[in-house]
């Protein structure tokens, strides 16, 4: 039980590397608040209350400051603190830079970029009273190498290495870690979009020979998530089965 007693809000919980993340967390102790966009993320949070875990789920978009403010509220009332935020929600709009439409970018930045500024901000302020936080944040190998046809979602994940650095000297002094995580290639509905020969063709380029599962992505959180990293402040944790390079 590496999360006994911890609060733990983690966006994008609903579904993909969230869903694995919110389920492994409950086992590991947390009382988990998923705050996500997909309505699915409700019939979870009450199939999981099932099984005896404390977890919510508060219909929220990151994009929107008024909306992760009231659910930051709202989760203080209930449960007095957020010892760990993951921001792991994140959209793709892939196109070419020479075809990507602004809504694309803008779609894109909202969510990956400014909603990882939005949460953050909101909660750390909360664990800044606390003198404790756990803040991990998703980025992506491609955001270390580049990728084709993701001009807007690179900028967003090699931004969310940066702001990581940024957290990591202004909060240390409060007890709040900041890292994130680099994962490659990971099954999901995210990457499900992929056509399948594209996908077929990627996979050579994978040292380990095949892609990863959420549940590789969700272990690389708790560790960052739990008191064992306690000494860990500012890094990118690539988990790729080693093909960044
Ligand atoms: N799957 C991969 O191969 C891969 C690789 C590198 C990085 N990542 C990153 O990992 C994170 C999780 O990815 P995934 O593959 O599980 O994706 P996914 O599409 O399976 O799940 C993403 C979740 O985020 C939610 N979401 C979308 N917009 C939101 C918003 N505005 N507010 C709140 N929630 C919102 C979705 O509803 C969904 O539940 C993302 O940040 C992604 O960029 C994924």
């Amino acid at each position: 039980m590496r999360l006994q007693n911890k609060i733990a809000v983690i966006t994008g919980g609903a579904a993909g590397i969230g869903l694995a993340t919110t389920e492994l967390f409950l086992k590991e102790g947390a009382t988990v608040i998923i705050w996500d966009i997909d309505p699915s993320g409700e019939a979870t949070a009450v199939r999981l209350r099932n099984d005896g875990y404390t977890v919510r789920f508060q219909a929220v978009s990151v994009a929107d400051k008024l909306q992760v403010n009231n659910a930051a509220a709202e989760v203080i009332k209930e449960f007095g603190r957020i010892d760990i935020l993951i921001n792991n929600a994140g959209i793709t709009k892939d196109k070419t830079l020479l075809k990507m439409e602004q809504d694309d970018w803008d779609k894109v930045l909202s969510v990956n970029l400014t909603g990882v500024f939005n949460c953050t901000q909101v909660v750390a302020q909360q664990m800044k009273q606390q003198n404790y936080g756990r803040i991990v944040s998703a980025s992506s190998n491609v955001g270390l190498r580049g990728n084709y046809g993701q001009t807007n979602y690179v900028a967003t994940k090699s931004a969310i290495i940066g702001m990581t650095k940024v957290w990591a000297l202004e909060l240390g002094r409060f007890g709040i870690t900041a890292n994130c995580i680099a994962p490659g290639f990971i099954e999901t509905q995210m990457t499900n979009a992929i056509p399948e020969e594209v996908k077929q063709k990627l996979t050579p380029m994978i040292p380990a020979g095949h892609w990863g599962k959420p549940i590789d992505i969700a272990y690389g959180y708790l560790y960052l998530a739990s008191d064992e990293a306690a000494y860990v402040n500012g890094i990118c944790l690539t988990i790729d089965g080693g093909s960044a390079r």
